[in-house]
């Protein structure tokens, strides 16, 4: 009865230019291990979940990255989505799907874009996870402990021990917060991160989008009696243009009652920014980072990180803290504590892009 759903729809703009709207950074190789980060996903998944159950939600200008990368899948095992949507339409098509081959199932819903060093451990949580719902009607999330305010994650306030060891009922679930609130969270000491991997039960999570997210819910449960047949791709193009834009933390996890935490710890990074695999990749001797040993070449220079693409050199010379980014058509060069501000650069050239 277990599933998995890798979530590898978004465009990852903050790792511009290499990851951009055509190639975005799940189907790269961002750390340099010889798999990209969606294959790195599967894999990890395999080891636990029924090769067959599976799937990838993905936008449908993404399926043939997902089929040249993953060419085990089957094209039923691609769920893909017509418009971006956020994560909420997406997870409330591939519930109502899977739950109308198995109204048992139970789900692990993950990004295909994160970076989890302890596989292992990764998997022995996820079990847990799958086993719990198995028996609760709760919606679980992975908690990792925050390192720093940072705005840009979930943030769980964690109550009393759950009547399963290892997990706890959530108090508040807050998404994106501000700065300040972010650092009163930080200093309270009984927040997490919200890993952004949920696992649940079908039932429980078609429950609360109907509870939370009524007119979303009733557009996928329309579709009961036509997914899995040749009429489905026609009734989503309908369905999504239907659903609001929301990712399923402002949709349902901030509303739920019925949240719990299993704190984790797996050497997670969710690789937001340049300067995050800056900080986890190997270093040489003066703090450089660099994507190949061959083609980037570095003189008195330190702690810097420089991504080249295979056909070109890169040659740098009295560069320090910087992120210097090839991508095939495009350089970029920004000190490391400006990086914040590639976001802005993506929208400004947007229409190159
Ligand atoms: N299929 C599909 N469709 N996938 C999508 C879509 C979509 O429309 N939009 C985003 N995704 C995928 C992304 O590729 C990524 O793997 C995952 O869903 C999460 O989306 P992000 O856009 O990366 O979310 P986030 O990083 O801002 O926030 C989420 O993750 C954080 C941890 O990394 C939230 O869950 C936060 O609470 C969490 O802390
Ligand atoms: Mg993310």
């Amino acid at each position: 009865n277990y599933y998995a759903v890798i979530m590898a729809g978004g465009i990852g703009s903050r790792f511009w230019p290499v990851s951009r709207t055509r190639l975005p950074k799940q189907f790269i190789d961002m750390m340099g291990t010889g798999k990209t980060l969606i294959q790195a996903t599967y894999d990890r998944f395999k080891k636990i979940i029924p090769q067959e159950n599976i799937f990838v939600a993905t936008n449908e200008a993404y399926a043939h990255l997902v089929h040249e990368q993953l060419p085990q899948l089957s094209q039923e095992q691609l769920i893909l989505e017509p418009i971006m949507r956020n994560t909420a339409p997406c997870i409330a098509y591939a519930s109502h799907k899977i739950q109308q081959r198995n109204p048992n199932a139970i789900m692990v819903i993950a990004p295909a874009d994160h970076l989890i060093m302890e596989a292992d451990v990764f998997i022995d949580d996820v079990m847990k996870g799958l086993k719990c719902a198995e028996n609760n009607d709760w919606l679980i999330t992975l908690g990792i402990k925050p390192a720093r305010p940072d705005t840009g994650y979930g943030y769980i306030q964690y109550g009393k021990s759950a009547t399963v060891p290892g997990f706890k009922k959530v108090k508040t679930f807050t998404e994106k917060p501000t700065l300040e609130l972010a650092k009163t969270f930080l200093q309270s000491g009984d927040f997490l991160w919200n890993a952004g991997i949920f696992i649940w039960s079908a039932k429980s999570i078609i429950q609360a989008f109907q509870k939370y997210q009524t007119e979303m819910n009733e557009v996928f449960k329309e579709g009961t009696e036509i997914y899995n047949s040749d009429r489905e791709a026609k009734f989503i193009s309908g369905a999504f243009v239907r659903c609001v834009n929301i990712s399923i933390d402002f949709a349902v996890m901030e509303k739920a009652d019925n949240v719990y935490v299993l704190p984790a710890d797996f050497g997670w990074s969710d690789l937001g920014t340049w300067a995050s695999i800056y900080d986890l990749a190997d270093k040489d001797y003066l703090g450089n980072v660099s994507s190949s040993s061959e083609n980037v070449i570095a003189y008195d220079s330190s702690n810097c990180m420089i991504h080249a693409p295979d056909n070109k050199l890169i040659i740098i010379k009295g560069l320090h803290n910087f992120i210097v980014v090839q991508s095939d058509d495009t350089l970029m060069i920004c000190p490391k504590d400006q990086e914040q501000g590639v976001k802005q650069i993506v929208a400004d050239v947007k229409e190159k892009f």
